[in-house]
């Protein structure tokens, strides 16, 4: 049975949709056959996939209305990568919810047999912590937090994992964190090392071992339409994101 993962954290770019777009193009590559589903109105995991910002079925079409994730899935370009698009229609889609009765569990419930076709399907989740977010950490059975080594929120993101325990106890109890990932980590900066040494001291056991690094490579890919690792397959950047696809795989 396949795994799905929400990357999610509420605070704004911490690197979700890059960490989404790259980790799910390594796991494709590896031979698994991968869904990333846009769940954010701006689209940016889609137009990183050199998708356009207007493509239906999307992943609006499944929140509100009666398509599943799985018939909503297109070749995403590389081999075994597919997406479910995010178009405008999305934004939206915060306001429509909050109206249906029992809207918390429409994006489970219209999952369909992605856990059949897929190993892996990431929902690549919008910063807030507003109904789709709800949506996407009750369809999940993990949560991937990318946590942005240049500034600690440690507040932050105490808050969002007491969201993620309200969602476990209210909504969906299988729901484990994934783990903890530093991103955009620059080494040659005091303030990179003092972030990674807190946040592993203060959740032993959850930071993920693969630290991603800031790079100019990870940063141009997406202007690209392409994941980091076809730009540029040997960058350090490339690199980091197949450790931490190992990682996730590893796990099972
Ligand atoms: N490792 C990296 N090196 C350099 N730039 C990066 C890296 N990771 C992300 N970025 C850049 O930082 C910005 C924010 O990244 P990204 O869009 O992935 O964050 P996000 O958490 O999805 O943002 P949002 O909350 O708006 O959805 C983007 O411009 C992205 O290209
Ligand atoms: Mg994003």
């Amino acid at each position: 049975m396949g795994v799905v993962y929400a990357i999610s954290n509420q605070k704004g770019g911490v690197g979700k949709t890059t960490t989404a777009v790259n980790v799910a193009a390594c796991l494709a590559a590896e031979g698994s056959q991968t869904l990333l589903v846009d769940l954010d109105p701006q689209c940016n995991a889609t137009v990183a996939l050199g998708g356009e910002r207007d493509m239906h079925p999307s992943s609006y079409d499944c929140l509100i209305g009666e398509v599943s994730v799985a018939e909503a899935a297109r070749p995403a370009g590389p081999d075994n990568l597919w997406l479910v698009p995010a178009n405008r229609d999305l934004a939206g889609a915060a306001v429509e919810l909050p109206r249906i009765d029992g809207s918390e569990t429409r994006l489970r419930e219209r999952l369909g047999p992605v856990r059949e076709r897929f190993a892996y399907t990431l929902l690549d989740c919008p910063p807030s912590l507003g109904p789709v977010s709800v949506n996407a950490l009750t369809a999940a059975d993990r949560v991937l937090v990318p946590v942005q080594a240049e500034y600690l929120a440690l507040e932050g993101l105490v808050q969002f994992l007491d969201t993620l325990a309200t969602i476990r106890r209210e909504l969906n109890p299988r729901l484990e964190v994934s783990g903890l990932l530093v991103t955009m980590h620059d080494e040659r900066t005091r303030l990179a090392q003092d972030v990674e040494r807190e946040l592993r001291q203060h959740f032993p056991e959850m930071v993920f071992e693969t630290v991603i690094p800031r790079s100019v490579r990870v940063a141009e890919a997406p202007s690209y339409g392409l994941p980091v690792t076809e730009h540029s397959p040997r960058s350090r950047g490339s690199e980091a994101y197949r450790a931490l696809a190992g990682e996730l795989a590893a796990r099972g």
